[in-house]
């Protein structure tokens, strides 16, 4: 057990203090328990749509907005019979590892140096494939801003075939903002072609912050979440509604509130 998990007002003061029955705002989140705004299921319904039709999808936000959940409820809603869904976090990944990807996603075989993997992906594109051979490759390649312009340049694979008579990958790229500048690039223009669907995530109002934060404490086991209307008003000021700042602000106020040990909520301080 860490120090910091002992320390009066640590996260397990605040859990038992509070009795959540796991951590409330973490990111070990069960998909099937996340929670489900409108404006963010239309989004995934709308690239889910685009997969259906094998064709490749963006979905560009800023960090914490909810991103990387969305692509996780997607790929719960895809089949394993249907699709071999891949999901590449794409920030560390070598060019080797990147193509090692791309072939295990496509079903060639992902071994060899370099070269022979690259061989191997572009052979594998070069042979018509039935449909009922197998199942839909579809990769996810999630904060492809931060991919090396080598690796993306392997992406570019993906897109150099006939889509009529050969296998078609779909892709869904995930991104910051400034992936859209990177799709301009001239050298990526094949990649960009072929994304037929540019999907963002708003942040949240101050109506669904509040609604959230009650989810998140709900589903951690407390069902009278214990944050007052300063405490809500001071963690949708502060987070502007971005989820990852609205945990952090969450998590900060019930291990404050804890080490107080006195007051019976997360107040504003
Ligand atoms: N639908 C959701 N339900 C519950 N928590 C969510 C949901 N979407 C995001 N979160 C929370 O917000 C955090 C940031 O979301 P994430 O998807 O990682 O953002 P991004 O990928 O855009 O940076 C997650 O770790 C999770 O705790
Ligand atoms: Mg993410």
């Amino acid at each position: 057990m860490s120090t910091t998990s002992k320390r009066k007002g640590g996260p397990k003061d605040a859990r038992s203090r509070f009795g959540f029955h796991s951590p409330p705002f973490s990111r070990e989140l069960p998909i099937d328990r996340r929670f489900q705004l409108p404006h963010v299921e239309e989004t995934i319904d709308a690239i889910h749509q685009t997969v259906l039709q094998r064709e490749s999808a963006a979905l560009i936000a800023p960090a914490g907005s909810g991103k990387t959940v969305a692509v996780r409820a997607l790929k719960e809603r895809l089949p394993a019979a249907r699709f071999n869904v891949h999901y590449v976090k794409v920030s560390d990944v070598s060019k080797r590892d990147m193509c090692r990807e791309l072939a295990y996603a496509i079903g060639a075989r992902p071994v060899g140096a370099f070269p022979a993997l690259v061989r191997a992906v572009q052979e594998h594109f070069d042979k018509p494939v039935a449909e009922a051979e197998g199942t839909r490759p579809e990769l996810i390649l999630d904060d492809v801003h931060e991919m090396r312009s080598e690796t993306l340049g392997l992406v570019k694979l993906l897109t150099n075939f006939d889509m009529d008579s050969r296998l078609v990958v779909s892709f869904v790229l995930v991104g910051h903002p400034s992936l859209r500048r990177i799709l301009q690039r001239d050298d990526l223009e094949d990649v960009a072609r072929r994304v037929a669907h540019y999907a963002e995530l708003r942040l949240l109002s101050r109506e669904e912050t509040r609604r959230y934060v009650e989810h998140r404490c709900t589903a951690a086991g407390n069902l009278t979440p214990p944050f007052d209307d300063d405490a809500f008003e001071a963690i949708y000021e502060l987070s502007r509604g971005n989820l990852r700042a609205i945990d952090g602000l969450a998590r900060k106020a019930l291990e404050l509130a804890a080490a107080r040990n006195g007051t019976s909520s997360a107040r504003r301080t």
